[in-house]
Order: C-alpha cells, then structure tokens, then sequence
C-alpha cells in the first residue's frame, strides 16, 4: 500500500500547478482510503480484502486530475465519464501494475472505478465485485458530505424551496434523480439523498457518528434562508434520522 500510496502522489504531482482544486481532490482520495478501510474493517473482512479496498479507494478518483487539466471541470456532464476514464489511463501502458504487481485482481479494480460514479451499479456484477464497488461508492458519498459540512460544496438556495416532486423521493426514501431537479434548492436536495444509496449499515453506522447530514442541514437552518425551506429542513431531518435507526 506504501508503494501505492507513492505512485498515486507521484503521478498527481505534475497536475498540482492547476490550481488548489488538484489537492483538494488529492485529499479527498486519502480520506476515501481511510473511510475503505474502516468499512472494510467493521464488515470484518480479511487483511488482504482490507488492502484491496484501500487500494481500490487510492484509484477510484484517478481520472479526475487528466479531466482537470483537459476540461478544467470535475462536472462529467460537461466533459468525460471520470470513471470510464480512470479505468483507460491505469490500462495504458499496463499503469496499474505500478499500484500492484499481481494482475489477478485487474478486473476487480476496474469494475469498482468505473461504477464508482454511476448511478446504479450493474446487476451481473460477481458477489466480491459488488461488495468492493459498494465499499468505494459508499466511502465516496460519506466524504462528499462531510464536504458539505465544511461548506466546501455550498449550494446557493437564494429564496428558493424544495419542489413538491423532490420532497415525495425523500419521502419515499429514493435516491434523488437528477433529472427531476427544478429550484435552486432542490441540488441541495440531492446530496441529502446519498443516504438513501448507502449499502452497508457498516457505512450508515459510520455516517451517523460523525452526523454529517445534520451537520449539512444546521448550516443552512442558520442562514436567511426561505422559512418554508427550514420548516421542508426539519422535515427531512426526520426522514433521515428515522431511515438512519430503522438501518441500523
Ligand atoms: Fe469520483
């Protein structure tokens, strides 16, 4: 994993002149490491099945620095499948043997990097496929709302609430489609529906000691925001806190 480790930062370091948002994202990849890591250790899994994940975690976000220097965007929306991506640049040149010499779990690798980002993952994935993809998409999202929580993702509600569609899919505890999304507040909206898409109740256990999503909510029940989006807030803090204990 030290090897990894250095072969990740080696790789990234020529990327680092673009700007500060290439160490953000170099941070978001340690700490998705050590959320892997913890998930794999309460799910009690082996010592060679907790590198895995460590690794897979290392690995998941590897495209993000060639998207940022092609499109100058993370948004793959606006420019490339990050996922699919990671997967071509660790095959060119045969690039992923430098994160780990045997070449039995290649295709494990791949799958958990380029489903880490789709919204659903395949149904003919094998059962050790499914659990490491589910470990990184799990580690991602907990770290994409601990973001929210240091307002390094803010969403500009300005006067708006939720539209009546979103609150129903929180209501029915679904994941949020983006194709369903009209107000400003309603992005918002999405990252609060992760929760929805967490697998383990190893993860949920995890997301709810550190009580990111209450944590998220607070900081715009503090601002002047729409009085109908705090009483719409309170309402989906209910909705999450009974999903997260029935979970558990
Ligand atoms: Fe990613």
């Amino acid at each position: 994993m030290e090897e990894a480790k250095k072969t990740f930062l080696q790789y990234t370091k020529p990327y680092l002149p673009l700007g500060e948002n290439i160490d953000l994202k170099i941070k978001h990849t340690f700490r998705v490491v050590s959320l892997c890591e913890a998930i794999a250790k309460k799910k009690n899994l082996s010592k060679e099945e907790i590198e895995i994940a460590k690794l897979c975690g290392i690995l998941h976000d590897i495209a993000r620095f060639e998207q940022y220097k092609r499109y100058q965007t993370f948004s793959d929306l606006n420019s490339i499948d990050h996922g699919d991506l990671g997967v071509k640049i660790l095959k060119e040149n045969n690039f992923i043997r430098k994160f780990i010499k045997d070449d039995s779990l290649d295709t494990l690798i791949f799958k958990t990097i380029k489903y880490h980002n789709k919204y659903q993952l395949p149904k003919n994935l094998t059962a050790q496929e499914k659990l490491f993809c589910n470990i990184v998409r799990d580690a991602d999202k907990i770290d994409i709302l601990y973001l929210y929580t240091i307002k390094d993702i803010k969403i500009d509600v300005e006067n708006d609430i939720f539209s009546a569609e979103i609150i129903d899919q929180l209501k029915n505890e679904s994941v949020i489609n983006r194709a369903t999304l009209k107000t400003k507040a309603d992005r918002l909206a999405v990252s609060l529906g992760f929760l929805f898409d967490i697998a383990f109740k190893e993860s949920m256990a995890i997301l709810k000691e550190k009580d990111y999503l209450n944590k998220e909510i607070d900081i715009y029940m503090q601002e002047d925001i729409n009085p109908k989006l705090k009483e719409q807030l309170e309402e989906i803090r209910t909705i999450i806190k009974n999903y997260i204990d029935r979970s558990l």
